[in-house]
């Protein structure tokens, strides 16, 4: 069983990560292997709508997304890990999400089938309620490529790796959603 993790935020040492570090290591404690990849870090650009992929199935930019359609193809599930800018998916998860075009068919079949899918969002307001519209729709968008999310993790208030890891409540619930993910 592999789980396949893409972290959203520029910081790699942020509140996001430690989240799904933690959503890894309740996947690793049931015996799967675990990769993770920070976005931010690498250059990916946004589709270009060449729609060279609707024939094809494969995107014709040579950028870092480049490796990452097989880690994809290849896991068994995967965790999105983005912080909320600007009432949204940081840019460079929305780059990411954008270049998932290729796996969507001309009939918008899903050429990937489908994997399972653990969404990590942390947010600097505390109302946990106040971004639900666009969760839901980063939710449905991954869904259109057969990412479906199966349970959501969310951390409000908060700015620093420090708050998540002394949250005890909320990284027993990160690392049971992880256990989950691969049973
Ligand atoms: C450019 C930018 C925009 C942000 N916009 C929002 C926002 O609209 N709403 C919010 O609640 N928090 C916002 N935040 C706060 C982050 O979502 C929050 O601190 C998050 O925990 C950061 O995740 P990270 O530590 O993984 O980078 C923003 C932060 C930055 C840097």
């Amino acid at each position: 069983m592999k789980v396949v993790a893409f972290v959203g935020s520029p910081r790699t040492e942020g509140t996001t990560d430690a989240l799904v570090r933690q959503v890894l290591n309740g996947a690793e404690d049931k015996g799967a292997d675990t990769a993770i990849f920070h976005i931010g870090l690498l250059d990916i650009s946004g589709c270009h709508a060449c729609m060279k992929c609707r024939k094809t199935g494969v995107c014709v930019q040579d950028d870092d997304m480049k490796p990452l359609f097989d880690e994809i193809r290849n896991s068994d599930c995967i965790v999105l890990g983005t912080p909320i800018y600007f009432y949204y998916m940081t840019a460079q998860m929305k780059a990411f999400t954008d270049r998932l075009f290729s796996f969507v068919g001309d009939n918008f079949e899903k050429r990937l089938g489908s994997r399972k899918t653990l969404f990590v969002v942390t947010q600097g307001a505390d109302d946990p309620e106040i971004f639900r519209a666009q969760i839901d729709s980063m939710i449905s968008a991954w869904g259109m490529v057969g990412l479906n999310v199966a349970e959501t993790i969310q951390a409000c208030a908060t700015s620093d790796k420090e708050q998540i890891e002394e949250n005890e409540e909320l990284m027993e619930k990160a690392f049971i959603a992880g256990q989950n993910l691969v049973d």
